[in-house]
């Protein structure tokens, strides 16, 4: 799995785009990097899948760019569908997971890539997991681009990692602070002064 270097340098804070040099501190991924490693994941998760009929999970929606990027890659039969999961109360630790959006296709019996952009306390990804077991699918792997164990809280590791990331505040490449930066097309550290700023982000990213 690829680690991300953790260290500042004027090349990663020189390739941040220059309209968005006031609001995002460096790039974490870059474009290639994150084409490179995409491109490697694809390839593992083919392996495990080959002739498997596969229902690829998707968490809504900070994962719709790492997604779009894998799923072009898979050459596997697979249908596609969308959990919304989110946690309620914004900003604090406690957050309550809801679920804005349930699953429409049948799993039982088949195999499940889940995927996500971000792995960090594990909450959401443990609440989806046991609601999908009690679909009986026939085995469920788990995929996220980007692993942040410094925070987690429950047991919980994905089967395919993009990218190991410090406990930074990413944004990006599908990920937001208050629902802005997802079109970013690489992976970035938000400037600490845009979350001190307003409001507390969600605790999470
Ligand atoms: C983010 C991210 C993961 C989750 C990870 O979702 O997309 O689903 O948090 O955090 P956790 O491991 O601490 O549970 P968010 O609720 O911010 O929604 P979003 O995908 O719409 O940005």
């Amino acid at each position: 799995m690829a680690r991300v270097h953790s260290k500042t340098n004027k090349a990663n804070v020189k390739n941040v785009p220059r309209r968005w040099r006031a609001e995002v501190e460096r790039v974490l991924i870059t474009q290639a990097q994150l084409a490179r490693r995409i491109q490697i994941l694809s390839r593992e998760i083919e392996r495990d899948f080959r002739g498997r009929e596969t229902v690829v999970v998707a968490l809504l929606s900070g994962t719709v760019m790492f997604l779009a990027d894998l799923i072009r890659h898979l050459d596997v039969p697979l249908r596609l569908d969308f959990m919304g999961v989110s946690s309620y109360g914004a900003g604090t630790e406690s957050g309550k997971l809801i679920i804005t959006k349930e699953l429409r296709l049948d799993v039982r019996g088949r195999d499940v890539l889940l995927v996500d952009d971000i792995l960090d306390t594990g909450k959401t990804m443990t609440r989806v997991l046991s609601i999908l077991r009690a679909l009986k699918p026939r085995r469920i792997k788990t995929c996220v681009l980007l692993n942040k164990a410094a925070r987690r809280v429950e047991k919980i590791e994905a089967d395919y990692v993009g990218f190991e990331i410090p406990d930074y505040f990413v944004i990006g490449y599908g990920l937001d602070y208050a629902e802005r930066y997802r079109n970013l097309p690489f992976v970035g550290v938000l400037h600490p002064h845009i979350y001190k700023e307003t409001a507390p982000p969600a605790a999470k990213k």
